[in-house]
């Protein structure tokens, strides 16, 4: 029995393990319940009394060594395992490209001309998507019953008081003419929601860009020339754009913004709809009334403001022919804008 020990002893010493297989195949042998050690206890019964303690002692050092050999043979399987997955790296190989994303095209758009009109001194104000009557409506001197607060038009949330979602960005302006006393050259970018149908032209809820300018002198040729600069440096440097009377009631003169058509370079086409000319905003002197009414003397001060959407500035540059391309998230359209970044 000495002997089987001595050998199984040297067997365990030089005993190699490389992968699992072979590291179970250790356990089964020489740890398990059925090792051969096992079996050699269970031997003892047949060994002469007074060797016994003897040879008790050399299985129970039998047993501690494959245990210790068992626990080495597990950490260098390990860290086969680990060098093989380690492999060196083919510095030759090329690059993986980082696949970064892009800014909305309504995002890019927005920085746009807040970047524009930064230049010439205007800051960016922000307000409330949920406004009360007086600065969505009343304060920008809308009449009782003009049609733009009847339910068709404006998402009410609660009526006396009329607490509604705003329907344009011209309540900050109000906001920041409460605040701040003139001069004030201020760009107000946001969402705006009205009330109709969502089709290929119109969205529900879309976002703005609206300018306010009030100072001593402020005339309508500034308003003329800051909206010429403003689409030259959007559309081209040989945009003309051209007023067209209209009427808001927060302005007085008010106008609808034109741009040559730089698609077709006022040849006609389908988005000039052949009159050479495209619909980009409305403007006008700010109403006396309206600076009244944020306590602004009207005697001795005046203002422009003017109003875009960023959805129908972004179409009309990137010739996109659906509103509803901007919310869908389609990964196809929204991977265009890559570049323009
Ligand atoms: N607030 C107007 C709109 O939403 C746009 C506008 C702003 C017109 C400022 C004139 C002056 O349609």
């Amino acid at each position: 029995m000495k002997e089987k020990v001595e050998a199984l002893k040297a067997e365990i010493t030089d005993y190699v393990a490389a992968k699992n297989d072979e590291l179970e195949a250790f356990r089964l042998k020489f740890i398990s319940r059925k090792s051969v050690i096992t079996d050699l206890f269970a031997d003892m019964k047949n060994i002469a009394p007074e060797d016994r303690k003897e040879m008790g002692q050399l299985l129970n050092e039998l047993k501690n060594t494959a245990r210790d050999k068992f626990n080495k043979l597990i950490a260098s399987v390990e860290n086969t395992k680990k060098e093989s997955t380690d492999a060196p790296i083919d510095l030759t190989l090329p690059p993986i490209p980082d696949t970064l994303g892009s800014l909305h095209p309504l995002s890019i758009t927005k920085k746009r001309i807040l970047e524009i009109f930064e230049r010439i001194g205007f800051n960016v104000s922000y307000g409330p998507e949920i406004e009360d009557d007086w600065h969505n409506f009343t304060a920008l001197n809308f009449p009782e019953n003009h049609p733009a607060r009847e339910m068709q038009d404006t998402f009410f949330i609660e009526k006396d008081p009329d607490i509604a979602l705003r329907t344009h960005t011209s309540s900050v302006q109000v906001r920041v003419m409460e605040k701040q006393k003139p001069p004030i050259r201020t760009l107000s970018p946001g969402r705006v929601f009205r009330n109709e149908a969502i089709s290929v032209r119109a969205h529900c809820i879309f976002h703005q860009v609206e300018g306010l300018y009030v100072d001593k002198n402020v005339s309508f040729a500034d308003l003329k020339q800051t909206m010429l600069y403003f689409a030259r440096e959007f559309f081209g440097k040989n945009t003309k754009i051209r007023l067209r009377p209209s009427y808001f009631p927060f302005t007085e003169p008010s106008a609808e913004l034109d741009i040559s058509c730089f698609i077709c370079g006022q040849k006609g086409c389908k988005i000039c709809k052949h009159t050479g000319w495209v619909e980009i905003g409305g403007c006008g002197m700010v109403d006396p009334n309206v600076l009244k009414n944020c306590d602004i003397d009207p005697e001795e001060y005046t203002g422009f403001a003017f109003g875009m959407g960023i959805e129908r500035i972004t179409m009309l540059k990137y010739q996109i022919n659906d509103i509803r391309l901007f919310t869908e998230n389609d990964i196809r359209f929204l991977r265009q804008f890559k570049s323009v970044n």
